[in-house]
């Protein structure tokens, strides 16, 4: 199977997922990402079983309307049942690297409020420890170059992601050489960093449910 066949199941196995487990007339949150937008096509399929959505990206709301699935404001919502989205790093306690496409803030933001993060993935994203993947870090542009200077006391190598900014106008610092054996104290302690706005690693509050996609069929994990 290729990746995009695996993300692909793993799509289809989360929205069977909403269909059976979450209330008709519930709001489902939405992630960013390839896996998500393969999720969001399955969620058009079942439109008619949600009242409405919370995006984590002006991409998955673009995606989401051109379905025909109302997009709420997170304002305007106070129960959320569940949060499906991607990641670039799982690991076996659902702990996460996200942040790939550079929506971590919002995504944390969205995932906050629901009950539940069901987490979307094949199963290359499977790891033992965080950190191969570069640690992407939202930053207020005029603390880029302070913050980068705190990361390399913590032992990362900071790389700005060129020309990138994301959807609240900040910038991201990826960082790289990171081996991260204490996900939840790492997280806390980058968010400590005057000037980051948050940091893509999902420990503090991780997934509840990890549909894993495998060419034998789509694995599900919990804590
Ligand atoms: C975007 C994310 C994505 O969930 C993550 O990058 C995984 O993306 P994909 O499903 O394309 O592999 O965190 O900010």
């Amino acid at each position: 199977m290729t990746q995009d066949e695996l993300k692909q199941a793993v799509a289809k196995a989360a929205a069977d997922y909403v269909a059976a487990n979450v209330p008709p007339g519930s709001i489902v949150g939405v992630g960013t990402g390839s896996t998500a937008n393969f999720f969001i096509d399955e969620l058009a399929k079942i439109k008619d079983r949600v009242a409405a959505t919370v995006a984590s990206s002006e991409a998955t709301k673009k995606r989401l309307e051109g379905h025909g699935i109302k997009v709420l404001d997170l304002n305007e919502v106070s129960r959320m049942p569940v949060y499906v989205d991607g990641a670039d790093e799982i690991t076996a306690k659902l702990e996460m690297v996200k942040g790939g496409g550079g929506a971590l803030t919002r995504e944390k933001i969205v995932a906050a409020v629901a009950d539940r993060f069901v987490c979307v993935c094949d199963q290359s994203k499977l790891v033992g420890t965080l950190g191969s993947f570069p640690l992407p870090v939202e930053v207020i542009p005029m603390a880029r170059a302070y913050v980068a200077r705190e990361v390399e006391k913590l032992g990362g190598q900071p790389k700005l992601r060129e020309g990138f900014v994301t959807d609240n106008g900040n910038l991201i610092l990826d960082v790289h050489g990171l081996a991260i054996t204490d996900p939840a104290g790492f997280e806390t302690r980058l968010n400590q960093i005057v000037g980051v706005v948050t940091n893509g690693l999902f420990a503090c509050r991780g997934a509840d449910l990890l549909l894993l996609a495998t060419p034998d069929g789509v694995r599900s994990m919990t804590r």
